[in-house]
């Protein structure tokens, strides 16, 4: 969600005349979009900005945007006094407002409109894979996540501005579009007629667009995996066979204090329908270690979720205590060496089964993404339909889309030959 919110600010400021840089002392706006998610990522922006303050040109505007906007909310100014703009996830199209009064100090994190997304202008060239952000907030309420507080309540963008944006990214270079919410199945629309739009209605629609070949969406909420939608991975080829379901944890104790209200029975079946409509789909987690209260059993349990569905692809953090969040507040916090062990272990456990995994697909033939040079410029890189890395050898003219056959595989990427 982040990367592409930067999009649309750097398109937002290109539209506008301005040209990007990557060197800080010349710019005349810098902007930090930022995530709070975990406290390491809060402290890192403060750090950062004390780092531009120095840099920049003295008339450089600079500022933040994005989670961390809305969680330190005025008290940024106090911090670095200097700062021009604070702009929360949900205001930062206002950003132009401080480029035609430079001496006013811009502040707003309201919440609760998706204004944003319609009053940007539309990118002239659309990446390969294009963004499509259908939903932001989330009413879930996990007892660890900042989410709801800086993304706010769940909204659904109307079926027909997805679409409008689908088509757009489309006709203007996009081959996969990934449907973007912290919420994304639980994405809902009514329209004035009371005819209700889900995930399932856009992946539909966007399937019969001839230049979009794959399609994919993140993040799902496990409860949210709707019949319709577990067909789609049955009757729409293009959607791609991976799907990141995160489980967070595998001890029902944690996942109720977590408040993420379903048994592990649950959760495997919607698993085990996945993998009837859809026999070769693979499913990725996000995982937290040391929840408060999380007991050596309660974290064998992860371990063994972890190892029984055969996760690739997967994120695992230790618990960060976040402000205006239930599980700060819990009794029986977890010491720091303790998440780290943890965090080792599954990390461990995790590595292992993706390699495993990669290994399983040397000698297939698998139709992967291009998406560009390596550091080198001696390889291309292409994503795989499961979002591993496959490197090639580089050649002029390689295609977008091309089935590689693959010849090795380590625990990070594979290696493959395109076929012609
Ligand atoms: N501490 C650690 N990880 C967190 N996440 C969300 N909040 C926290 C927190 N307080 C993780 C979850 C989520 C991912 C985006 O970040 O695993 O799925
Ligand atoms: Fe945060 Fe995801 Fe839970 Fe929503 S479902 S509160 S975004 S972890």
């Amino acid at each position: 969600m982040n990367v592409y919110d930067g999009w649309r600010i750097a398109a937002m400021l290109t539209h506008r005349g301005m040209v990007q840089t990557q060197n800080v002392s010349d710019a005349d706006i810098i902007i930090l979009n930022t995530c709070a998610v975990r406290a390491k990522a809060t402290d890192k922006v403060f750090s950062a900005l004390g780092r531009i303050r120095r840099a920049k040109k003295p008339s450089a505007l600079f500022g933040i945007v994005g989670c961390v906007a809305r969680e330190a909310g005025a008290t940024a100014f106090r911090r670095i006094p200097d700062l021009n703009f604070v702009l929360g996830p949900q205001s930062y199209h206002k950003l132009p407002e401080i480029i035609e009064n430079p001496d006013a100090k811009l502040f707003n994190i309201d919440l609760g409109g998706l204004e944003k997304f319609d009053s940007l202008p539309q990118m002239e060239r659309s990446p390969r894979i294009a963004y499509i952000p259908i939903q932001e907030g989330c009413n879930h309420c996990c007892t660890y996540c900042i989410v709801p507080y800086t993304r706010g309540r769940e909204l659904s963008r109307p079926f027909d501005a997805c679409m409008r944006d689908t088509i757009h990214a489309a006709k203007t270079g996009a081959i996969e579009i990934c449907f973007l919410g912290q919420n994304v199945n639980g994405y809902k629309y009514t329209d004035e007629n009371g005819n209700i739009y889900r995930l399932s209605d856009l992946i539909r629609e966007t399937a019969k667009i001839p230049e979009i070949m794959r399609i994919r969406f993140t993040s799902s909420y496990p409860t949210e995996m709707t019949d319709d939608l577990i067909d789609m991975f049955r009757t729409e080829p293009k959607l791609l066979p991976f799907l990141n379901m995160p489980i967070q944890s595998g001890a029902p104790e944690i996942l109720k204090r977590m408040n993420r209200p379903y048994s592990l029975e649950l959760y495997c079946d919607i698993i085990n329908k996945l993998r009837i409509a859809r026999p070769d789909i693979q499913i990725s987690s996000d995982f937290i270690v040391g929840f408060p209260g999380e007991t050596d059993s309660d974290f064998e349990q992860t371990m063994k979720i972890a190892q029984q569905i055969k996760y690739i692809n997967s994120y695992s953090f230790k618990y960060s205590p976040r402000p205006h969040t239930a599980a700060a507040i819990m009794p029986n916090q977890i010491q720091e060496n303790i998440k780290a062990q943890r965090l080792a272990a599954l990390d461990n456990c995790l590595n292992e089964i993706q390699r495993d995994f990669n290994e399983s697909c040397v000698d297939k033939t698998l139709e992967c993404l291009l998406e560009g040079p390596d550091k080198t410029g001696n390889h291309l890189i292409y994503r795989t339909p499961f979002m591993q890395q496959c490197i090639v050898a580089h050649r002029e003219n390689a295609p977008e889309l091309a089935k590689i056959k693959i010849t090795a595989a380590n625990k990070a990427s594979l290696r493959g030959k395109i076929i012609d």
